[in-house]
């Protein structure tokens, strides 16, 4: 370090311990988008910290606002990096993507070192599957401010509520900061630089049926069956490590799932969709084909000696693919071809940050994946480095390259994929749930803020293994967490080996009829939830999103976690909440389907006066037609009118790129005692007018429902009598 930046030496607490670091200047401060200014300290060398987070590279648009006051400052102490906010004020501070604990973050630290943490066990919940630098503060007027350290190496990030600090234990990194009116603008902030979501197909917005594992295609379709038999709305059955041939990626085992082509052709003629499960470790197997294909193409990851790094995953001995390497990447999207081609629609890539299994090692040297050194090839964009430097991004590339061989294969669909493991920015390629939870109350609840955090950290397709996927899950468990988890953005039940079954019909007749209730609801929104999907894909905005977002001025709102919002219109309250903060104003009760309001498992729901939402009918899986009718519910603000959207597309493929699709502004106005409601906007080419035949009207007003119906053109008039 040269011997002018050596300006002082500053004083950093961290988790209780002091340390003195050399404070870094700043080489330079620019403006990069609207009110996002980017800040680069002395030193900075891509080379060492390249950028995996942001979604393109940043262009200077000119000079910091005079009134610009959050200004980060940078030290370097021991060959490690470290950035600390400075914060005035009352501000309570959200964001760190996969955490547990509280939403509101005031007072918290967690590890940045993306680990396999089995019931959240690792270092008391602090370090989980992913990686997210990214700290949201909302003040007390409403006004709000993000902060990325873009960075991928091992770090902690403490939010203390008159600092935010991040420390890394690698080279310097920048910083971008967000300040704008509202938090809802920062997290737009955020996705102008960290990207969006693709719109994923509609039936991923589907009850996702899983279990480790439906262990042959015989009980595969008996699971299948037993949805469309009972009547109990589903899209997808997912398929767990125990379909391959001895837990090698890329193959099925040859007497239970021996025919897969036929087997998902029968799930398909069901209505169900197929997802398969993809893991980064590769069998070290001479006689397989993806271990010696992988060897001819020279992409696994190697030790500094030059051996090829070999850990134990589920198959034993496996190598890696080195993700870095664009080579690597290409070799890997390539298998998915002839795998995909059996008609698999989804795929889910697991034990990615990555996870080993070194228990055989003594304690002190267990690290559960490489060691620290292991180097990592780069090429193209990237710089050789060490795992130090790419463990947190192992994820996120292994879903780049995923994402890359899933649409080349079939380049007119939607991709599906989910993944354990990610990096801010990740969301571009894949959803995400939240690890391997334990069936606890506890962890029922817990699913709310951590679900609320992602969708607050650029990662609005996330949800929990809803009933818990560790230890076995009671009736009661199961109804409560379904009957506010079918509210969530991505809505999966799971099981863990050795546990109970966990289908919505195990725990007998009274809790499959709850289930039946909570997935008609989920399914009956279908309409909103697939337009604020489309919404999210454009603008980056949470599909859950915390109670505050209602009104940001309302400090009493800032740390509800037990209710929440679908999208900024539809207020859940859980089964389980104990007097919750709810945002005051008016809202409606919304009834969606027989039965729901007598039944103590299923989520309070409630509609925002001044909203209007859009829902279908029941239906068993998200490819049949949801408009017959169309139901718009509405519920009026202080001045008698409301608005609300519905998008609607073929659900499936980028024909919306191209303008197929429709995106209809409706309204409503009270006049007297009339409530006119039609269209007052379209967008897309989408000639829904036959989609849409009929419209059915439900206004909600003063815990009263007034129905009409009528046509699209039309538009509904209802008189309140
Ligand atoms: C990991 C995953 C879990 C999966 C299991 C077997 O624990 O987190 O969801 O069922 O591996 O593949």
């Amino acid at each position: 370090m040269n011997f002018k930046t050596i300006i002082s030496s500053i004083l950093f607490i961290s988790a209780g311990i002091t340390i003195y670091a050399q404070q870094v200047p700043l080489l330079k401060k620019s403006v990069v988008g609207n009110r996002i200014v980017e800040f680069i300290p002395k030193g900075f060398d891509k080379t060492k910290t390249p950028s995996l987070i942001l979604a393109s590279e940043t262009k200077s648009k000119g000079k910091l606002p005079l009134d610009w006051s959050l200004i980060p400052e940078f030290a370097f102490k021991n060959n490690k990096a470290s950035a600390v906010l400075n914060l005035k004020g009352d501000i309570s501070l959200y964001g760190g993507g996969e955490v547990t604990g509280p939403l509101l973050r005031n007072g918290q630290s967690i590890k940045l070192w993306n680990t396999d943490t089995g019931a959240y066990s690792v270092e008391g919940g602090k370090r989980l599957y992913q990686t997210h630098p990214w700290v949201m503060g909302v003040r007390k007027d409403g006004s709000a401010f993000g902060i990325i350290f873009d960075s991928t190496w091992k770090a902690e990030l403490i939010t203390n509520s008159d600092q935010i600090i991040y420390n890394s234990e690698g080279a310097l990194f920048r910083v971008y900061v967000i300040d704008r009116k509202s938090p809802q603008e920062v997290i737009k902030g955020l996705s102008e630089l960290i990207g969006t979501i693709k719109l994923p197909p509609r039936w991923a917005l589907g009850y996702h049926q899983c279990r480790f594992s439906y262990d042959s295609e015989k009980r595969v379709m008996e699971i299948a069956e037993t949805f469309r038999e009972k009547k109990i709305p589903a899209d997808v059955i997912w398929m767990d490590i125990d379909y391959m041939q001895g837990y090698r990626v890329f193959t099925f085992d040859s007497i239970r799932f021996k025919n897969p082509k036929v087997l998902n052709d029968n799930l398909h003629k069901k209505g169900f969709k197929a997802v398969y499960m993809i893991d980064p470790g590769v069998k070290v197997d001479k006689d397989y084909s993806v271990y010696k294909t992988g060897t001819e193409n020279d992409v696994w990851v190697k030790k500094q000696n030059g051996e090829e790094y070999h850990g134990k995953v589920w198959p034993g001995d496996c190598a890696f693919p080195d993700f870095t390497n664009p080579k690597a990447r290409n070799w890997w999207a390539g298998l998915y071809k002839d795998f995909l081609n059996t008609g698999i629609d989804g795929v889910w890539n697991d034990m990615n940050e990555p996870a080993v299994n070194d228990n055989d090692f003594p304690e002190d040297k267990r690290l559960g994946t490489m060691p620290y050194d292991t180097p990592h090839k780069g090429g193209g964009n990237l710089p050789q480095g060490s795992h130090l430097l790419y463990h947190n991004a192992y994820g996120r590339l292994m879903v780049e390259a995923s994402y890359d061989g899933i649409l080349k294969t079939n380049p007119t669909k939607r991709p599906f994929l989910l993944t354990r493991s990610n990096l801010l920015g990740g969301q571009r390629y894949a959803a995400t749930w939240t690890g391997d939870n334990y069936a606890s109350v506890e962890h029922m609840k817990l699913s709310v803020p951590m679900s609320l955090t992602l969708g607050l950290s650029g990662q609005p397709f996330n949800g929990p293994d809803i009933g818990g996927f560790l230890g076995d899950t009671s009736g009661d468990l199961w109804a409560n967490w379904l009957g506010f988890g079918a509210f969530m953005p991505f809505a999966r039940g799971h099981a863990c080996a050795g546990t109970n079954n966990k289908e919505p019909w195990a725990y007998g007749a009274e809790i499959e009829k709850t289930s039946r209730i909570a997935l008609e609801r989920r399914y009956r929104l279908l309409p909103y939830l697939y337009t604020l999907f489309y919404q999210s894909s454009k603008e980056g905005m949470p599909v859950m999103a915390p109670v505050f977002f209602a009104d940001v001025k309302d400090s009493r709102l800032r740390a509800e976690e037990q209710a929440f919002l679908m999208g900024e219109n539809l207020l859940v309250v859980p089964a389980f909440a104990k007097n919750p903060m709810l945002p005051s104003g008016i809202w409606e009760e919304l009834n969606l389907v027989e039965g729901e309001k007598t039944d103590k498992y299923q989520a309070k729901l409630s509609i925002r006066g001044g909203s209007i939402i859009p829902a279908g009918k029941v239906i068993q899986n998200a490819g049949e037609n949801s408009f017959d009718p169309l139901s718009l519910f509405v519920c009026l603000d202080a001045n008698g009118k409301a608005k609300g959207e519905l998008y609607l597309d073929s659900g499936d493929g980028f024909g919306f790129e191209k303008g197929d699709y429709s995106l209809l502004t409706f309204s409503a106005e009270k006049n007297k005692n009339t409530v006119t409601v039609k269209i007052s906007g379209q967008q897309g080419k989408r000639n829904c007018n036959e989609e849409l035949k009929k419209i059915n009207v439900n206004l909600l007003l003063n815990g009263k429902t007034y129905l009409g119906s009528g046509t699209l053109k039309g538009g509904v008039t209802i008189t309140l009598k």
